[in-house]
């Protein structure tokens, strides 16, 4: 008879060779089959099935830490272990690390660091007498691989310690890693010379470290960064972990670039956060935040269970990454006319949000990448940003499928309307020309009506689509002269199964219509969904204007354009006395705009392209209809000449200061940010460059905190925000 004993121990003997296998793969081969989540979820299960049945296995995986020597290698042994680290998945697990400390040192009172979890390659290198005499892999945790030859050809690696004082031994621990731009030129020559391409950065810099030929090794540009000690003497070196980082740069040694402290359970899940958008500025792939008791007294006290320090967990941040199945690519109208393709994809759960479909960008993008139906892809979701197909995975792909083009697909007319459709020289739009093409013309609606613009509460996207699909609105202003009937009787549902708008909810978008029509110029500007006219800049607009009959004769903007006229014809000039008058013509354009203080955002792009605007057919049918309607919006900014002003703003805070905001803020919302800002007399720009004073970041910041770390702008949170203006948080 098979006892449940029996299963639980056939389980357990199923889960050690399971580990054992993947484990080997990873630390022996470079390579994984499964994530590090399904690998460490194996482990808690048989973690589980030997604590049921009382089992104690020093030779289990689940006692031991994986297993990195190769044959080739001369082993030396680590003069004190190489351990690894238990893994938190969520806030929850975070708390139950907290509180066991709590208990086990009968206090609240813990001070933690946090730092970036480096997704490389664990080394320990001996330093005698501050010299560098050896260099392991961390092997099975007791003895590794001697690498010291592939260690000598990292740039940046001092093999002398620059200052005392200097320990008379000490094993440096840290991580090797190959940096995002160098794997890919790697890959590309690998490529070039017909051998295979390396999966990640991470599986490059595991082979690297275990090549026998140095010179090979130095091509591969190994990086590394130091932040722990094994063996110490004297052994007192260190009082605190956070020591350990100033000491390493001290010596010259490649250190930590982000180490936060925090003190109590909730600044701990806060600084986490903060790390996860941190990292991406980073230069080194990251996968988690390695937590640590600040005080090493107490490390020591606590001890290590038989894999990790009681003290230390990484919390492992999701994975933004997972395959899936594009069923479909669907082609949506923008508001601008432009056509994008979306992937229809088998739902799956990224970073704990299902995803069913994602933006494939336009036709190039699709080409390049060879993206075509039945495909699994890569799709990535990275906090705020629209999730995204990354890359087919060639190996899945199914037989007889076809290369997507979007022209072939739509036979060249519009999905929406069946008019003709163009995509521009040098352009990789297509677009439909059309117009009243109705989905074009349903967001236009929406886009006018949005929070942001003319705040017409109840004109959603359900309103604007019944509106244009039934020839109610054929142009965005007809809103200001439809009827309550009209909108009253409004069918939302289909012919079959109608569902009329109501006379409640008419009335509503009605008063909210009627409210617009007195609004400030800046939200109208920003409504009309001009090219280049964000917020920021509709609002640098209405302060050099006072109306649309201002603006469409604009002398600032046309100054603007003939700047830069004269700057293309100086370059292009080869006659030495017609530059020197085109010179002149610029200095004195740009006298004349100096006293304006027109910020970045109003530049020669912008400057044109509104100039073209009210200068077009559109534009002129839109300022005659905005008259015939008794519409004439003004600025409530009014300010040409701020200078000369005796302006009360410049007692202000924040005057002078502009800032960017990025991410998710724990508090604001970013457009209540944005307000505080401007009130404490600041200015909030939408992209960050070299006049940026701020870059004011919340969770998941992208793109624009790597720019800002890049130009070595100051980033700071709400906290220091509310601090700048003199408020308490
Ligand atoms: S401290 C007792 N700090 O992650 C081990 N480890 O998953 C103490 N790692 O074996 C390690 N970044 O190879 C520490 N900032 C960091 C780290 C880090 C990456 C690696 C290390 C460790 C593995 C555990």
């Amino acid at each position: 008879m098979v006892t449940i004993r029996d299963r639980k121990e056939k389980r357990m003997g199923q889960l050690r060779a399971e580990i054992e296998r993947h484990a080997r793969l990873y630390y022996r081969e470079g390579r994984s089959e499964i994530s590090d989540f399904e690998y460490d979820m194996l482990l808690r299960e048989l973690e589980a099935v030997e604590l049921d049945l009382g089992i104690q296995d020093s030779a289990s995986p689940s006692k031991k830490v994986g297993d990195d020597r190769i044959e080739a290698f001369q082993n030396y042994p680590h003069s004190e272990p190489m351990l690894s680290l238990d893994n938190a998945y969520n806030q929850g697990e975070i708390q139950a690390f907290h509180e066991r400390l709590v208990r086990l040192f009968n206090t609240e009172k813990l001070n933690y660091i946090i730092e970036p979890k480096i997704d490389g390659v664990a080394v320990s290198l001996t330093y005698e007498q501050g010299h560098f005499v050896r260099g392991l892999t961390r092997g099975n945790g007791r003895e590794g691989d001697d690498v010291t030859h592939n260690l000598r050809t990292i740039e940046g690696l001092p093999l002398v310690l620059k200052t005392q004082p200097i320990p008379e031994i000490i094993e440096i621990r840290g991580e090797v890693y190959i940096n995002e731009s160098d794997f890919k030129t790697i890959n590309q020559t690998a490529l070039t010379s017909g051998e295979k391409a390396y999966k990640n950065p991470r599986n490059l810099a595991s082979g690297s470290i275990k090549l026998l030929d140095a010179t090979e090794t130095r091509k591969r540009k190994l990086r590394i960064v130091l932040y722990g000690i094994g063996f110490c003497n004297p052994a007192n070196f260190f009082t605190w972990q956070e020591d350990i980082h100033y000491q390493i740069r001290d010596w010259g040694l490649p250190a930590q670039a982000v180490v936060l402290k925090a003190e109590t359970c909730d600044e701990l899940w806060m600084r986490i956060r903060e790390m996860d958008a941190l990292r991406k500025s980073l230069p080194f792939a990251t996968d988690g935040a390695v937590i640590k008791l600040n005080t090493i007294a107490l490390q020591r006290e606590a001890g290590n269970t038989a894999k990790s320090p009681r003290t230390m967990v990484a919390y492992k941040f999701a994975s933004e990454q997972a395959q899936t199945v594009l069923r479909d690519i669907t082609l949506q109208v923008g508001r601008t006319g432009v056509i994008t393709p979306v992937a229809e994809l088998e739902p799956v759960d990224i970073a704990r949000t299902t995803v069913s479909r994602a933006t494939l960008h336009n036709n190039d993008e699709i080409r390049r990448k060879d993206i075509r139906i039945g495909d699994t892809v890569i799709v990535e979701k990275a906090g705020e940003i629209i999730p995204a197909v990354i890359e087919v995975v060639i190996e899945k792909r199914p037989p007889h499928t076809q290369p997507f083009d979007i022209l072939t697909r739509i036979n060249g007319k519009c999905p929406a309307c069946g008019q003709p459709v163009i995509q521009a020289e040098g352009e990789v739009a297509i677009r439909c020309l059309n117009l009243n093409c109705p989905p074009q013309l349903s967001r236009k609606l929406e886009f006018i009506a949005g929070r942001k613009a003319l705040d017409i509460e109840n004109l959603g996207t359900q309103v604007a689509e019944s509106l244009t699909e039934r020839s109610l609105v054929k142009d965005t202003l007809d809103i200001f002269a439809i009827s309550l009937d009209t909108l009253a009787t409004l069918n939302l549902g289909t012919d079959d199964d109608p569902r009329t708008f109501g006379e409640k909810n008419a009335t509503k978008l009605i008063k909210a219509v009627e409210r617009a029509r007195t609004l400030p110029l800046s939200r109208w500007i920003y409504g009309l969904g001009i090219p280049n006219v964000g917020e920021t800049t509709a609002k640098e607009l209405s302060r050099l204007h006072r109306s649309f009959a201002e603006l469409k004769s604009s002398t600032i903007l046309r100054n603007i354009c003939q700047k830069n006229d004269c700057e293309v014809a100086i370059k292009a000039s080869t006659d030495k006395a017609e530059k020197e008058s085109l010179k002149e013509k610029k200095q004195s354009i740009e006298t004349k705009l100096q006293d304006y203080g027109i910020s970045p955002e109003v530049g020669k792009v912008t400057s044109a392209t509104v100039v073209e605007f009210f200068d077009s057919v559109i534009g002129i049918q839109l300022l005659t209809r905005l008259s015939e309607l008794g519409i004439n919006p003004q600025s409530d900014n009014y300010n040409p000449l701020p200078s000369t002003d005796k302006d009360v703003s410049n007692t202000l805070p924040l005057f002078g200061k502009t800032f960017v905001i990025t991410g998710t803020l724990p508090n604001f919302s970013r457009d209540d940010a944005k307000t505080l800002i401007e009130k404490a007399g600041g200015k909030v720009s939408g992209s960050v460059s070299k006049q940026t004073h701020y870059l004011l970041a919340g969770d998941a910041a992208g793109s624009k905190l790597t720019k800002a770390v890049e130009l070595g702008i100051t980033i700071i949170d709400e906290d220091e925000l509310n601090s700048l203006i003199g408020e308490e948080s």
